[in-house]
């Protein structure tokens, strides 16, 4: 069922929640593609009901990306929901969530601010205010639904890490489900911006998760100076990227690592042209 309405949402929420139901909230900004589709599938198996919300947050985007050409392919997004056992896909306007003229500006919209140590760096150093715009949206989502369970992908996981701070320190009495991350055969991380890449650039998106796997790999051997396993990466560099960032930090305060363990993780992002692509590899995992 396809709801714009916070209200009606709210409505079909709260029949769930008097019958006892469990609720699960899956939130995504649409173009779904299978990295989505395996927390919808842990929502369903996990929660009586499911709710998807497909909303590109204006608030989230920086001045000079990417808002307007976002890809938005509702029609299929729903088709996939329905397929996958979802019960609402929630698609509010930016109207519906920010009210007329949708605001975008702090002067005249309450934000949810994530503590700085947590933004100054990696993807929050280039794109300011992006995890207050994050952390917003998610609040009014979880405050919209209501939901027991919240989903969210270790594809983004300074997000991931970010939003399970905001749930501890204000108290907001959901769990946050992480999920791993889904790739391609190819090793490519899925994400809804590869549809940027030409064919070419397909190919030299692969260094992102080469250069993970090899520091991975590296590091099960036995090495862990950080340096030494930054090092590694050149290899798989050339002129059609421009790395932006290759960082060993902390999974779960996102301290920084000079001598890597189990609980590290490596973040990347690098740009091919336009496109810019992260990843992440936590080293302790079993590949
Ligand atoms: P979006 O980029 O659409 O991603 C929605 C969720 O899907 C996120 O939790 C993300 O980590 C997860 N995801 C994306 N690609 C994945 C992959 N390859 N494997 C596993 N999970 C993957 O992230 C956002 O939207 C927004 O910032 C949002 C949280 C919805 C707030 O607007």
């Amino acid at each position: 069922m396809l709801i714009h309405s916070i209200k009606e949402l709210r409505e079909k929420v709260k029949t769930w929640k008097a019958e006892g139901l469990s609720v699960g909230l899956v939130p995504t900004m649409g173009a779904l593609h299978a990295g989505h589709k395996s927390l919808i599938d842990r929502s369903v198996k996990r929660c009586d009901r499911t709710v998807v919300s497909v909303f590109v947050n204006p608030i989230q985007f920086c001045p000079g990306e990417d808002l307007d050409k976002y890809p938005r392919t509702l029609e299929a997004d729903e088709k996939l929901c329905e397929g996958s056992g979802v019960d609402i896909v929630f698609a509010p306007s930016p109207k519906e969530m920010y009210g007329e003229g949708h605001i975008l500006s702090n002067d005249f919209l309450t934000y949810v601010i994530p503590p700085y140590f947590y933004v100054d760096k990696l993807c929050g150093k280039s794109r300011v205010g992006h995890f207050d715009g994050v952390c917003t949206v998610v609040n009014k989502l979880f405050n919209i639904v209501q939901p027991d369970y919240a989903f969210f992908g270790e594809k983004d996981r300074q997000q991931l890490i970010i939003i399970k701070k905001m749930v501890n320190d204000l108290n907001i009495p959901i769990e946050i489900v992480p999920c791993p991350i889904v790739r391609e055969d190819s090793g490519l991380a899925l994400s809804s911006r590869n549809k940027y890449l030409s064919d070419e650039d397909r190919v030299n998106a692969l260094a992102l998760s080469k250069i993970l796997f090899n520091i991975k790999a590296c590091y099960k051997k036995g090495v862990n100076d950080c340096k030494a396993l930054f090092e590694t990466a050149y290899e798989y560099l050339n002129e059609s990227h421009s790395l932006e960032y290759l960082e060993f930090r902390d999974a779960d305060n996102l301290e920084e690592k000079t001598t890597a363990d189990d609980n590290t993780v490596v973040f990347i992002a690098l740009k091919i042209g336009n496109v810019r692509l992260i990843d992440n590899i936590m080293l302790g995992e079993e590949c």
